[in-house]
């Protein structure tokens, strides 16, 4: 089957957070993590039977979305599951929220590795604990973590740690024995693993594989809370569907007694929808996956050729995000510059990143889009600053 991912579906006018931002200014977004393509045929035909239905009360999931799940979790990295240990949330952040309050006490410190996705620094905060992040480092044209550093930042508050696998904003997937040594490291200073790892299904380089670090062993699952959702990799984030897995029936309890009463349900349209995207949407991924690939290409060659002054640093191994590196550039404010040229990214200083250095480009659109957007950046870049 061959799906459409060239022909732009216009979201201007729509309820679209991306596209509201610029709205009446001639300005691509190209920010926040959500795709522009429509979601896969199967997961729409599951909706609109679903809608025809047209009572939506109070939701559950049926046994079978359960199921969808867990055989999800077989098939693709040979996580074998039980239905009891999903919990399901309205969003990974919620998920990232509950984790601080219910596994670090008001000024214990969460531990993270940074620059990363702005609520991994941002939620520990929300209950006044203390969030600190150790950077990465750039090693023979990859990003690394620094584990000596890693070391070093944990204090007797360190309670709790978050990984981001695969990484946004790096693009980065961890391989085996990076996330062995990260369990080994949470397992000897007796820290809880959160693992967000809502960008898994979308690894565009054909030799890497995603492996869930609660798989790794049965002393790490028994201290890891996985959070998943397929909201990324099927474009449905807007639906509010997802999940956390924890096998450790007591972390389960603790994170559950925390949600209690503050965290909202999901919906009946979310679970129709993420049954059918596990079931249904595989050979949609599959050509969504090659399609990001051709993009990300694109944009490594655009780069190499066509913009002097601006990095890729390392590989994009994942996602469908681009970290750029403009320091060379000079600008204070970098993403106020090339929105005045037309094309709105995300300011890398909101990652952790130093003001100035970074700036991050979605390329989950259309080429159409994407080598406007290239274009554009070019235009910025040429422009005197
Ligand atoms: C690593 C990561 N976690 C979580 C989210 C958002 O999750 P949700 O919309 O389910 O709260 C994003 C969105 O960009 C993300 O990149």
């Amino acid at each position: 089957m061959h799906f459409d991912f060239d022909t732009p579906v216009p979201r201007a006018g729509t309820d679209s957070q991306k596209w509201q931002k610029y709205a009446g200014r001639d300005i691509l977004p190209m920010w926040v993590a959500d795709m522009d393509f429509k979601c896969a045929p199967a997961i729409l035909s599951a909706l609109r039977e679903r809608v025809d239905h047209g009572v939506f009360g109070y939701a559950r999931p049926v046994k079978s979305t359960t199921e969808a799940i867990v055989e999800a979790m077989a098939r693709n990295y040979g996580w074998a599951i039980e239905p009891a240990w999903i919990v399901w949330l309205p969003g990974l952040v919620v998920g990232l929220n509950v984790t601080a309050q219910a596994f670090a006490a008001p000024g214990e410190e969460v531990l993270t590795l940074g620059p990363v996705y702005p609520p991994f620094m941002t939620a520990p905060k929300n209950s006044a604990r203390v969030s600190t992040f150790v950077p990465f480092v750039l090693r023979d044209g990859a990003w690394g973590i620094d584990w000596e550093s890693l070391e070093r930042a944990v204090t007797p508050r360190t309670k709790l740690f978050y990984l981001c696998n695969p990484h946004n904003p790096l693009a980065r997937v961890w391989r085996r024995e990076e996330l062995a040594r990260l369990a080994e490291f949470c397992l000897r200073h007796g820290l809880v693993l959160c693992a967000d790892e809502i960008h898994c299904d979308l690894i565009l380089d054909p030799a890497l594989r995603h492996f869930p670090a609660a798989a790794l062993s049965p002393e790490i699952a028994a201290r890891t809370i996985t959070l998943m959702a397929p909201s990324k990799t099927y474009n449905i984030p807007g639906l509010g569907t997802s999940f956390a897995i924890i096998g450790d029936a007591a972390v389960r309890a603790r994170f559950v007694r925390a949600t209690a009463g503050i965290v909202a349900e999901v919906n009946n349209l979310g679970y129709v929808a993420c049954e059918a995207a596990y079931r249904h949407a595989e050979p949609w991924r599959r050509e969504l996956v090659g399609y990001l690939r051709g993009n990300r290409d694109l944009i490594l060659d655009f780069v190499a050729r066509d913009l002097p002054g601006v990095g890729i640093e390392a590989p994009i191994e994942a996602t469908y995000l681009a970290w750029f590196n403009v320091s060379a550039l000079g600008l204070a404010d970098p993403c106020a510059h090339f929105e005045k040229h037309g094309v709105g990214l995300s300011d890398g200083a909101y990652f952790g990143a130093p003001a100035g250095h970074y700036a991050r480009l979605n390329f989950g659109c259309s080429r159409a889009t994407l080598t406007e957007a290239l274009r554009r950046v070019k235009a910025a870049v040429a422009a005197p600053r």
